[in-house]
């Protein structure tokens, strides 16, 4: 058997705040297999958040993280240097946030956006250093012949954006909020990432264009066989997109399994609550988003 890309021991994270330690991730294991759509589930303030942001290692220095193992595609992610895992954000790994001005700068293009991560973490044989960069963000910006410009363009075209050369010369606020949220999926995928880790990509998002947005996400992870580690609320999307789930509840998981077996035979009397809650009952033929069964509304 091959070793699972994304292998998380024992993890668990906890913050010193004025009323004293909180533990937010209580000693949490779980795998990502290659190409696998792996969700987490829970309620508001449960951990799902600082589960993501603690495999990444962006937590401020509040957070102290500890784990009996972290390894990603072989790698012990908590033993490489602070440079060596910037090099794996975005990269490897790269993070989609529920709100997209989150990841996008308000003062570039989002060409331009695009086109550094290109050069950052991929082959396109141009400068990238410090000068480089500083040069083209103040200066020149991006030539829109070189590679780096090019992929993004190319890149905007597959995740559905209409006219791609010209909205690459456009700013975020120039964008509408689905719009956007495709430019962070276009930029997530620019890196050639093998694990995207989503923390709820879509409930930023207007409820009609929500469903749309994932499954584009989802097919493009589908086709370029990348996993995925999707952070949501939502039964009804981790029921029609996810291989395995885990139920998170007040900092632990209560159970991890594939969809329909957490859902058709639910252990855990969390479960076994948000089963009878979930969309089952109340979805209508159409399967509309908004007909989903969510912890918060
Ligand atoms: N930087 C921090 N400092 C102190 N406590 C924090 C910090 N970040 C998160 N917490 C606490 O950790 C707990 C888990 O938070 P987390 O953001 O992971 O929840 P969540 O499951 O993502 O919730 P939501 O669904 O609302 O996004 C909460 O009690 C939160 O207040
Ligand atoms: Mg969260």
């Amino acid at each position: 058997m091959t070793d699972p890309l994304l292998d998380v021991r024992g993890l668990k994270t906890s913050f010193e705040t004025g009323q004293g330690t909180l533990t937010a991730v209580d000693g949490i294991s779980f795998t990502i297999e290659s190409g696998e759509v792996f969700g987490v589930v829970g309620e508001s303030g449960s951990g799902k958040s600082v589960t993501a942001l603690s495999v990444m290692r962006l937590l401020d220095d509040a957070g102290t993280v500890e784990a009996d193992a972290v390894r990603f595609d072989g790698t012990d992610l908590l033993s490489l240097t602070e440079s060596e895992m910037r090099s794996i954000r975005g990269g490897e790994i790269s993070m989609i946030f529920q709100d997209p001005m989150t990841s996008l700068n308000p003062v570039m293009t989002i060409g331009e956006q695009i086109a550094e991560v290109v050069r950052h973490h991929g082959d396109a044989g141009e400068r990238a250093g410090f000068w480089s960069e500083m040069t083209r963000k103040y200066v020149t910006g991006t030539s829109t012949d070189s590679h780096s410009w090019q992929r993004a363009v190319e890149l905007l075209e597959t995740v559905g954006i209409p006219e791609p050369e010209k909205r690459a010369t456009e700013y975020p606020h120039q964008l509408s909020g689905g719009m956007r949220q495709r430019v962070v999926i276009a930029q997530a995928l620019a890196g050639d990432p093998s694990l995207i880790i989503a923390d709820e990509p879509t409930t930023a998002l207007d409820v009609s264009i929500e469903a749309q947005i994932l499954n584009e996400l989802l097919e493009l992870s589908d086709e370029f066989g990348i996993s995925v580690l999707l952070i949501t609320h939502d039964l009804g999307v981790v029921r029609e997109t996810c291989d395995r789930v885990a139920v998170m509840y007040a900092s632990e998981f209560m159970e991890t399994g594939h969809v329909d077996d957490i859902f058709e035979d639910p252990h855990h009397p969390y479960t076994k609550g948000c089963s009878r809650a979930s969309p089952e009952s109340t979805t209508t033929a159409s399967g509309s988003a908004s007909s989903r069964g969510r912890f918060r509304t």
